[in-house]
C-alpha cells in the first residue's frame, strides 16, 4: 500500500524554533532524548545507552529523521537540538483509530528535560501542523498519549485535541485525541 502523504517541508522556522532534519551535531542530545529516565518514563523506559549509540552509528544521526514529516525541533539562536517531532501515518494495524481505513496522520513530540515548562513543545506542534494545513486536505489529525502522561495531555488539549477514546497498548492505558487538520490554519 502507497504510504499517504505527509507535509513535504523540510526546514520550517518559528518564533524561537527551527524544524530541520537531524545532523551529526545532533548526537549527544538524541542520545540523551532516547536515555533519560524523565523523558522515556511514559515512552517504555530508557534505552540502553550502548544500543542508542550504535544505532545512530548504523542509520547516521541523518537517518534518524529521514522520514516525510519528521524533524529535529532545534533552537533557532543555537541550533542546538531541543527535541524530535513528527507528523506521520498511524499504520491500520495499530490500535486507535477514528477514521475506519486508519492511517490518519499522528503527531508526536518528545522534548529535552530541560525545555520543558517554557511553551516550546506547543510552539513547535503548531508551527507543525499550521504548515501541514496550508499543504494538505483537511482531514483527522490523532495523537496518541498515555493516560498517566499528563503534561502530555495538557499539551494536546493545549492545541486543541479532544479526546475521544482509551485503549490499552504496550501494556498502558493510552487516550486517543483528534482535531482537524484545518483547525490549524492561519
Ligand atoms: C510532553 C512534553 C513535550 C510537554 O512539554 P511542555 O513543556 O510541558 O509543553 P509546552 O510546550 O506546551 O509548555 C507548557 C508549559 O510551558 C509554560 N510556558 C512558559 N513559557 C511559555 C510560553 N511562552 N508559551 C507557552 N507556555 C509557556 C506553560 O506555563 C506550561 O508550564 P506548566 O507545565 O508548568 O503548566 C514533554 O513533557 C515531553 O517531552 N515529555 C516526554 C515525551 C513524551 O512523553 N511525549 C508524549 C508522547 S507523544
Amino acid at each position: 500500500m502507497t504510504q499517504l502523504p505527509t507535509l513535504s517541508a523540510t526546514e520550517i522556522a518559528s518564533d524561537r524554533l527551527l524544524l530541520r532534519k537531524a545532523l551529526d551535531i545532533d548526537r549527544e542530545g538524541l542520545i540523551e532524548l532516547a536515555t533519560d529516565p524523565d523523558v522515556r518514563a511514559y515512552l517504555g523506559g530508557p534505552r540502553p545507552r550502548g544500543d542508542v549509540e550504535r544505532h545512530i552509528d548504523a542509520v547516521g544521526a541523518a537517518g534518524l529523521t529521514s522520514a516525510p514529516g519528521s524533524f529535529v525541533i532545534a533552537d533557532l539562536a543555537t541550533n542546538r537540538l531541543v527535541g524530535l517531532l513528527a507528523l506521520d501515518r498511524r499504520s491500520a494495524d495499530r490500535p486507535g483509530h477514528v477514521t475506519d481505513g486508519g492511517e490518519e496522520l499522528e503527531l508526536s513530540y518528545v522534548l529535552r528535560r530541560g525545555a520543558w515548562g517554557t511553551g516550546l513543545a506547543f510552539e513547535a506542534a503548531t508551527t507543525l501542523l499550521r504548515a501541514a494545513a496550508g499543504e494538505l486536505p483537511d482531514q483527522p489529525v490523532v495523537v496518541m498519549t498515555q493516560t498517566a502522561n499528563l503534561r502530555s495531555l495538557r499539551l494536546a488539549a493545549r492545541l486543541g485535541f479532544r479526546q475521544v477514546s482509551t485503549f490499552e497498548e504496550f501494556g498502558a492505558q493510552q487516550a486517543l485525541g483528534t482535531a482537524g487538520l484545518h483547525s490549524f490554519g492561519t
